[in-house]
C-alpha cells in the first residue's frame, strides 16, 4: 500500500514511517523545508529505509496536499502542538482528492476516545475537531486510542513527566507523588507496541470508521501496581530493599495545582494526570471499538509493562552508582 506520513520527523511519526516501510508499504514522508535541514539526520535515516520525502507541511497550498492524497491509499498523521488543528487542512484536501479508498489516521495516540475532550481541552479539543470533520465527511478513518506511552508515564511511576526521565531511587529521600488511593487503573503501552499495532491497522478493513484501542490486559495497571513492580524488581534484581516514600496528593490538591498552573502546557499535563488517576481511562469499549491485541492476536506479541520496567531498574542502578 502507498502510505503518506505527516509528522514523520517527530518522535512517534518517524517510528511509524520506518515500521510502515519495514512492513513493505511504499512510504512518503511529508517534511517541511525547515526540517529537511534542521532534522537532516532523521530525514537521512528515513531515506536510508527507502522512504521518499515530499517537501511540504500542513499549511502548504491545497493543490500540493490534494495531489499527495490522490496518490496514496493511507495517510497517517503524527503531528503535535499547533499542527493538531492544522490537520483540518489535510481533511479538506482529502475531501477534494475524493480518493474513495483513502484511509485517514489522524494524530491521536492518546486516551482521547476513551475519555472526552473536556478531560484536557487544549490537547483533546483540536483532536476532537479533526475527528468531527472526518466523521462528517466520506473519508474512511481510523482513530488509534493508545493511552499512556511508557516513557512518559511508567518512568514517572504513574506521574506524567518528561519522556524517559529516570525514576526515583529509593533512598528514603526521593518522594513519589501518590495520587488518591493509587488504585485507579489506566493503561500504559510501550512506544514500539503502539507503532506496531498502528502500522498493522493500515489497510485493515475491520478498523475502517472505528477506534482501535491499544489496551492489552497486562498493561492495565494502577499507580500502586507500577510502584510495587518497581520496588519488587529493585529488591529481587538489585537487593535494594528500601521502599519509595509516597507523598499523598488528593484530588483537591491536584485541582488546586491545575487552577494555579503556570502555563497551558503545565495545565494540560496536570489535567491528563487527573484523567488517568482520578477519572480513570478504562471506559467500556463501544460497538465502534476494537482492541488491538484481541483483533491481531498472532501478529505481534506486546511487551507487558512490567517487562518494560526492567529498563528502569538498570537506569536506577546507574543513577545510584553515579552518586
Ligand atoms: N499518549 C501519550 O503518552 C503521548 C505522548 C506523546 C505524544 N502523544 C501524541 O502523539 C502524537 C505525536 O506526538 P509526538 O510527541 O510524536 O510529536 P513530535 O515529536 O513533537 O513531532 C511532531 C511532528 O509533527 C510535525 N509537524 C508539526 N506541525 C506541523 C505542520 N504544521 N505541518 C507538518 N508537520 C508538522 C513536526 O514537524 P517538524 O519536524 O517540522 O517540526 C514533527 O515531525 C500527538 O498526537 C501527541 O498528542 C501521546
Amino acid at each position: 500500500m502507498k502510505v503518506l506520513v505527516v509528522g514523520a520527523t517527530g518522535y512517534l511519526g518517524s517510528r511509524i514511517a520506518v515500521e510502515s516501510a519495514r512492513r513493505g508499504h511504499k512510504v512518503t514522508a511529508l517534511v517541511s523545508e525547515g526540517s529537511q535541514s534542521k532534522k537532516a539526520d532523521i530525514v537521512q535515516r528515513l531515506r536510508d529505509t527507502g522512504i521518499e520525502t515530499a517537501t511540504g507541511h500542513l499549511e502548504s497550498k491545497q493543490e500540493i496536499l490534494v495531489k499527495l492524497l490522490t496518490d496514496v491509499n493511507i495517510v497517517v498523521s503524527a503531528v503535535n502542538g499547533p499542527g493538531l488543528l492544522l490537520q483540518l487542512n489535510l481533511v479538506e484536501a482529502a475531501k477534494k482528492a475524493a480518493n474513495p479508498t483513502l484511509q485517514f489516521l489522524p494524530s491521536e495516540f492518546s486516551a482521547f476516545g476513551a475519555v472526552g475532550e473536556e478531560a484536557a481541552p487544549l490537547l483533546y479539543g483540536p483532536k476532537a475537531q479533526v475527528r468531527r470533520a472526518l466523521q462528517a465527511s466520506h473519508i474512511r478513518y481510523t482513530f488509534i486510542v493508545a493511552y499512556g506511552l511508557a516513557p512518559y508515564w511508567a518512568n514517572g511511576l504513574g506521574e506524567l513527566g518528561t519522556r524517559g526521565r529516570v525514576p526515583p531511587a529509593p533512598r528514603g529521600l526521593d518522594k513519589v507523588p501518590y495520587y488518591g488511593s493509587g488504585h485507579t487503573r489506566f493503561c500504559v503501552n510501550t512506544v514500539e507496541d503502539v507503532v506496531k499495532y498502528t502500522v498493522r491497522a493500515l489497510g485493515c478493513s475491520y478498523v475502517v470508521n472505528k477506534q482501535l484501542h491499544i489496551r492489552p490486559r497486562l498493561n492495565q495497571v494502577s499507580q500502586h501496581d507500577l510502584i510495587h513492580i518497581y520496588e519488587d524488581k529493585l529488591f529481587r534484581q538489585q537487593g535494594i530493599g528500601q521502599r519509595l516514600v509516597r507523598a499523598p496528593v488528593s484530588e483537591a490538591d491536584l485541582d488546586a495545582q491545575i487552577t494555579g498552573a503556570a502555563d497551558d502546557i503545565k495545565r494540560t499535563q496536570l489535567q491528563l494526570q487527573k484523567s488517568f488517576i482520578f477519572m480513570g481511562t478504562l471506559t467500556p469499549l463501544g460497538i465502534h471499538d476494537y482492541e488491538a491485541t484481541a483483533l491481531y492476536p498472532d501478529d505481534h506479541h506486546y511487551t507487558p509493562i512490567a517487562r518494560y520496567m526492567n529498563n528502569l531498574i538498570y537506569e536506577c542502578k546507574a543513577h545510584l552508582a553515579e552518586e
